[in-house]
């Protein structure tokens, strides 16, 4: 099918293949379509539709509820043309140069590994290498699950063939109830990526605050392995808040711990517990971790100078604890063109 965006920049044609999801297709061509999750839930993918005809793909996705359906509007990511289309996209649409471009794919999974009682780490080896930046995901996609779900990267490498990924268990999640009831080792998921612009940038000359809520520390991880491979902590420092119900339910420590020794002093990693205080001030196994009780987004407020305007920062996690996170770091001067964020439902 033939699609063609119009936009405040524009008109921009691309090619979808039969079934292919338009968001993918245009990402995939270079197009810098808006979008944040790419599974159909924060609407930043709206399009109407102008000419041609569209095919809904997840009829439950909760982002169409906020759409004007009736004057034809859509979410790219959750539609395939069923004709040649025109969409109007309420955006500067160009091709862009920069890479590097998602593609489809597949990738087998490897080394699951439950970290606590509700996250699994587990692996991807991909037929052919994957070049993203960190703080990238990819959207997965297993045989007989409705929907697509998206992860980030623990990992980082310039190009890899083994994606590393977290997950963590949600009652009716679909790919990730499916992942935890029984052994996938072996299996083939189907992958689409990467994708997402909360991204690291070596060349960056700024200190950084990063707050994560659960499994949304993954992404953080890639950025804090690249920040270091890059040499980033040799002149600036990292402060990251990780925000977890117990300290049982704390994983990937022992990374952390290996990144704060290796930083010198320049990386500070808060483990913030929301349901539990604790009075030793340290972690009782990794004693380079510090201990907190609260909100992530609290401990962050209370922790966080005043004046943080000269620091990028990083977010993500579910949509409330974003939410209050930016509200924090707004409030402590962070420029909002120096947040970027990842939110996950
Ligand atoms: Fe389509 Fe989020 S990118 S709903």
């Amino acid at each position: 099918m033939e699609i063609v965006i119009e936009s405040r920049a524009g008109t921009c044609p691309f090619t979808c293949d039969p079934g292919e999801k338009i968001l993918f297709a245009g990402l995939r061509a270079g197009l810098t379509l808006p979008y944040d999750c790419a599974t159909g839930t924060c609407g930043m993918c709206k399009a109407r539709v102008r000419t041609g005809t569209v095919e809904v793909i997840w009829p439950e996705a909760p982002a169409l509820a906020k759409l004007q359906r009736d004057k034809g509007d859509i979410l790219m990511c959750q539609s395939r043309a069923t004709s040649d289309c025109v969409l109007r996209v309420p955006a500067n649409v160009v091709i862009s140069e920069s890479g590097p471009l998602p593609r489809h794919g597949t990738g087998r999974v490897q080394k699951v590994e439950r970290l606590t009682g509700d996250v699994m780490h587990f692996e991807l080896a991909l037929p052919v290498p994957m070049t993203f930046h960190a703080g990238q995901f990819v959207v997965l996609t297993a045989p007989g699950i409705n929907g697509a779900r998206a992860y980030s990267m623990v990992n980082f490498a310039p190009s890899t063939s083994t994606l590393e990924l977290v997950i963590k268990k949600k009652p009716g999640g679909g790919l990730s109830e499916w992942l935890f009831e029984a052994d996938r080792t072996g299996l083939e998921l189907g992958v689409f990526g990467p994708l997402g612009r909360a991204t690291f940038r070596p060349n960056e000359d700024h200190d950084f605050v990063c707050i994560a809520g659960g499994s949304g520390i993954a992404g953080i991880l890639s950025i804090l392995e690249h920040a270091t491979e890059a040499g980033h902590f040799q002149k600036h420092n990292g402060r990251v808040f990780f925000g977890v119900r117990t300290l049982r339910d704390g994983f990937y420590l022992e990374r952390f711990s290996r990144l704060v020794t290796r930083s010198q002093g320049a990386l500070e990693v808060v483990l913030a517990l929301s349901h539990e205080e604790v009075e030793a001030p340290l972690h009782p196994q990794f004693s380079t971790i510090q201990i907190a009780h609260g909100f992530v987004h609290d401990v962050a407020n209370e922790r966080l100078e005043a004046d943080c305007s000269a620091v990028t920062s990083f977010v993500a996690g579910p949509p409330p604890m974003v939410d209050g996170a930016i509200r924090v770091l707004i409030g402590h001067g962070v420029p909002s063109t120096q947040i970027r964020y990842d939110k996950f439902g």
